[in-house]
């Protein structure tokens, strides 16, 4: 039979429809609750306001369980496809034939080079300027030139939008570094994969190419895949509710971007480093950290803990903690941040603020500490996070552009403003 759950108001009893999910998620359907009762459900935050259908990712908070398109997060560890696999699987669906793959990146090699025309724009930015505002207004650039791809009806269409938009994302990021210390620009090769590729365009002189280290390469595409997807977080909600209004795939994108900027998004990873930094320099013991994130009314978080769906570990940092150690290892480094951080999570897993709470190490915790290892720049960081999230954000848009129920998001507020009142003339007005 199928489940309704009751709601009983002014004395009137309202059956609403549950839907489950693949998994035996549910949720009460209240899409027809105010036309019905009057009243509209309130959820700041969202945190109990499933959105939409989704079959892209899986999570499963309390059980620390994160899929992509059914496969488990720890398989893309073992086994270490590459990144574009991994985007395409996340953004079409299925893992893609070999034919299929090659295609891809071929695509990938031929639109790796930007516009010579935005090149000017780097120009046009202080030294000083992040390098997310750079990627955020690039990203929307790009629109400017593709004029062409603002509908996408065809598959071909839209693979092309994704293609380019994923290769051009790793130019403009390297660009921006460049750009920013005053370095000459060094065009994609077209033999490299993407990580290889990425790290040449930073790193590479015109005298001085620079050699692409294996390991390194290999923690950069596990890191691009693990943050390639997380359902319906702050930066992906906000590509959709950007694209509800049919905006075009770069600016939703581009919207994805300033959203994943904050500190208690993408970055995180970030305040991460700048958090052990402090405690490095002196400044904070990992006790006296431990102490003010549990102060009440202290606006101090220990950052890189904590997550609205995890409740237990998040599976991306106990899979970068160990890839963190090989790294290190591999590349003989001894960061003595990676000490500290390790010293924070020992104390936090023993505090009962912390468990009690469902405050584990995130996927912000130790990602950081890979990336200094990879001689990323911290103000880097969460452009390197944009990166891996790109194909989420692009499969998200393209989930809800391919829905023809989906509407665009336009949530309601319960009005807590003044009362109608009149206009007070200037001179009248006594305050
Ligand atoms: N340190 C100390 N206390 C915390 C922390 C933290 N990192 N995170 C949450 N809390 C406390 C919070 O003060 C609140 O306590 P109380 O119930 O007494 O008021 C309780 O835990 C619930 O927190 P919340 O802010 O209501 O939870 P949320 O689901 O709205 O926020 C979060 C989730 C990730 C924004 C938050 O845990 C946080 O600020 N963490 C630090 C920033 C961070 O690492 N962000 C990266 C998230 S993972 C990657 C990504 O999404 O980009």
């Amino acid at each position: 039979m199928e489940e309704k759950a009751k709601l009983i108001m002014e004395g009137r009893e309202y059956e609403l429809p549950v839907i489950t999910g693949t998994e035996g998620e549910k949720a009460i359907d209240i899409t027809q609750l105010r036309s019905r009762t009057g009243y509209i459900s309130y959820d700041p935050g969202f945190a109990n306001t499933g959105s939409c259908k989704s079959a892209i990712t899986y999570i499963d908070g309390e059980k620390g369980v994160l899929r992509y398109r059914g496969i488990p997060i720890e398989q893309f560890d073992t086994k270490i496809p590459n990144f574009v696999e991994v985007a395409w699987l996340i953004i079409f669906g299925r893992l893609p034939k070999k034919e299929e793959l090659q295609h891809f990146s071929e695509k990938l090699t031929r639109h790796a080079h930007i516009h010579e025309a935005l090149k000017y724009h780097f120009e046009g930015f202080p030294i000083t300027a992040p390098p997310m505002a750079i990627l955020s207004a690039m990203i929307n650039a790009l629109s400017c030139f593709y004029p062409e791809l603002f509908e996408l009806e065809t598959h071909e269409q839209f693979e092309e939008a994704a293609a380019r938009l994923i290769s051009k994302i790793r130019t403009i990021a390297a660009y921006s570094y460049r750009s920013s210390k005053g370095l000459p620009f060094i065009p994609p090769h077209p033999k490299l994969r993407y990580c290889a590729n990425f790290l040449h365009m930073m790193f590479s002189m015109p005298y001085d190419l620079y050699e692409i280290d294996p390991v390194v390469e290999d923690a950069l595409n596990l890191v691009f895949i693990l943050h390639a997807d997380h359902e319906q977080n702050c930066s992906a909600s906000t590509v959709r509710m950007v694209g509800s209004s049919r905006a075009n795939l770069f600016a939703s994108c581009a919207a994805g971007v300033c959203a994943l900027w904050g500190p208690l998004h993408g970055g995180a990873n970030t305040a991460v480093i700048e958090m052990l930094e402090q405690i490095h320099k002196g400044n904070y013991t990992p006790e006296d950290c431990v102490r003010m994130a549990k102060e009440k009314g202290n606006p101090f978080r220990l950052m890189g803990f904590g997550h609205r769906v995890y409740k237990y570990f998040d599976p991306r940092s106990r899979i970068l903690k160990k890839a963190c150690d090989k790294l290190l290892a591999t590349l003989k480094i001894k960061d003595p941040l990676l000490d500290i951080a390790l010293k924070l999570e020992e104390l936090a897993l023993k505090d009962s603020y912390f468990t009690e709470k469902g405050l584990y190490p995130n996927v912000d915790f130790y990602s950081g500490i890979m990336m200094r290892a990879m001689r990323i720049p911290l103000n880097m960081f969460t452009v390197m996070f944009s990166m891996g999230r790109l194909p989420g954000w692009i499969a998200q848009w393209k989930e809800m552009n391919d829905d023809p129920r989906s509407k665009i998001w336009r949530p309601r507020q319960v009005y807590a403003g003044e009362k109608e009142r009149d206009y007070i003339p200037m001179e009248k007005r006594q305050y």
